[in-house]
């Protein structure tokens, strides 16, 4: 087991670069099998989630090769089936992409039932109407989800939810069905933008994506192409809320600011001083503070992945604050570490009442989910004293090099395995 020690209570002062976003690049390797002929991916973060799909990818059979730290070409021209069956494909959420992907290019695809971070149900279900509403049969036994379909056909697809995972899914398996699939109150999430201009790149014909309805035409051919996935919206957030919460200096580079717009403006409403210049942000403040509301919404509204963070820091901010979560039901698991470094909050249902503290004493604390250790490192930095933040696999998921990030921005923060 890993674990962090940090050395809390210093101001971050730097520049630190974002890499490409998770969200988007535990999609696109699955949807690479749709290429049928090489495609190149960059920016690609270096975090387990992405080394375990190009395992998965290159178990299928695919020919994986990394051209360097952050780009990798794939080759799926040999693969026969789309079974990803293994504990690796258990663990990760996204390995579900494989089901719309093998489903548009073999139409049919077995995948292990999907795990991932611990926030609430997460069912399936809108995932397996939009797989339906295309002609496949899907199964689910003995913790595998098999989709099989003789002839995929294009068709309308009301989403009773908006749902991330399943637009994109749906999306996958629809760009080689005959005739069109409308997607109507679809997510607009800036990584399903960037899977439908990588599915775009390979030959593919998706008008629309960004807004809640999707066109697709299907295509009989995808060819290969190259591919730079898109900034990590969410790791800019942390570091933006990380820079205010240390009462720093911190130049956050690499980012599209109109995906930051929800945080900025909720972060200026603070009292944070944010300058933005290009794909740069500049969080600056010396003060503390001012404590909000913050209510998580479907993109553009403030994001789920980062009411965690900005947790921490509204512990330490003025006055009272409240978290109403929208989208997840069980998303403050971390609500009762951070009590363990003296926040004052109270959970009711979907809402956490925060009263803020002056400051949190340092304590051992643990990581439930990936978004939870990232509160509770966010916590720690601002917290005078030794922190140690324990199970930080779940943070090293999806957070790319963080300890050398932290470094470089001044942080005292070391990996001690136990
Ligand atoms: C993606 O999860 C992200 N994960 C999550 O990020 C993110 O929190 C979430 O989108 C929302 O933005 C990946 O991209 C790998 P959803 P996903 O389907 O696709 C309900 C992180 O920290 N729903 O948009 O699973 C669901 O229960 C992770 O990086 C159904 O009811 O999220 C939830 O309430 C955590 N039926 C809501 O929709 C379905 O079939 C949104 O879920 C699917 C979802």
């Amino acid at each position: 087991m890993e674990k962090f020690i940090i050395k809390g209570g210093k101001r971050l002062k730097g520049e630190v670069t974002i890499s490409g976003f998770k969200n988007a690049a535990v999609a696109i390797l699955p949807a690479t099998i749709l290429a049928e002929e090489k495609t190149i991916i960059e920016n690609l973060p270096q975090i387990s989630d992405t080394r375990v799909l190009k395992e998965i990818l290159t178990s299928l059979g695919a020919e994986v090769v990394n051209l360097g730290e952050n780009e990798v070409q794939i080759d799926g021209e040999k693969i026969k089936e789309c079974v990803a069956d293994s504990e690796l494909a258990k663990g990760l959420r996204a390995s579900y992409y494989f089901l719309g992907a093998g489903l548009g290019r073999f139409k049919k695809a077995k995948v292990a039932y999907p795990g991932g971070c611990s926030i609430g149900s997460r069912p399936i279900d809108q995932h397996i109407k939009g797989f339906e509403a295309l002609g496949a049969k899907v199964k689910i036994e003995h913790g595998m989800i098999s989709v099989q379909a003789r002839d995929l056909k294009g068709a309308d697809i009301y989403m009773d939810v908006v749902s991330v995972g399943a637009t994109i899914n749906i999306m996958l398996a629809a760009v080689k069905a005959k005739g069109t699939t409308m997607i109507e109150n679809a997510a607009k999430e800036p990584h399903v933008v960037d899977v439908a201009s990588y599915l775009n790149c390979l030959g593919a014909k998706v008008k629309g994506a960004g807004t809640d309805t999707i066109k697709i035409e299907g295509v009989k051919k995808l060819g290969g192409c190259r591919h730079a996935i898109i900034p990590d919206q969410i790791e800019a957030g942390t570091y933006m809320v990380a820079a205010a919460a240390t009462r720093g200096d911190v130049l956050v580079k690499n980012v599209i600011p109109k995906h930051m717009e929800s945080i900025t403006a909720k972060l200026k409403e603070m009292n944070v001083d944010i300058e933005e210049n290009g794909d740069e942000i500049r969080v600056k403040t010396s003060r503390r503070a001012k404590g909000v509301d913050i209510k998580t919404l479907v993109y553009p509204g403030f994001p789920t992945d980062l009411q965690q963070p900005m947790s921490s820091l509204l512990a330490i901010s003025e006055g009272t604050s409240s978290i109403t979560e929208n989208i997840f039901e069980g998303r403050f698991k971390h609500i009762n570490e951070l009590k363990r470094m003296g926040a004052d909050i109270k959970v009711e249902g979907r809402v956490a009442f925060i009263q803020g503290v002056k400051k949190l004493s340092p304590a051992v604390v643990s990581a439930s989910d990936l978004r939870a250790g990232a509160a509770l490192v966010v916590a720690a930095l601002a917290t005078k004293g030794e922190t140690e933040v324990q199970q930080i696999e779940h943070i090293k998921r999806g957070y790319d090099r963080i300890e050398e990030k932290l470094k470089g921005l001044g942080a005292s923060i070391d990996t001690i395995t136990e």
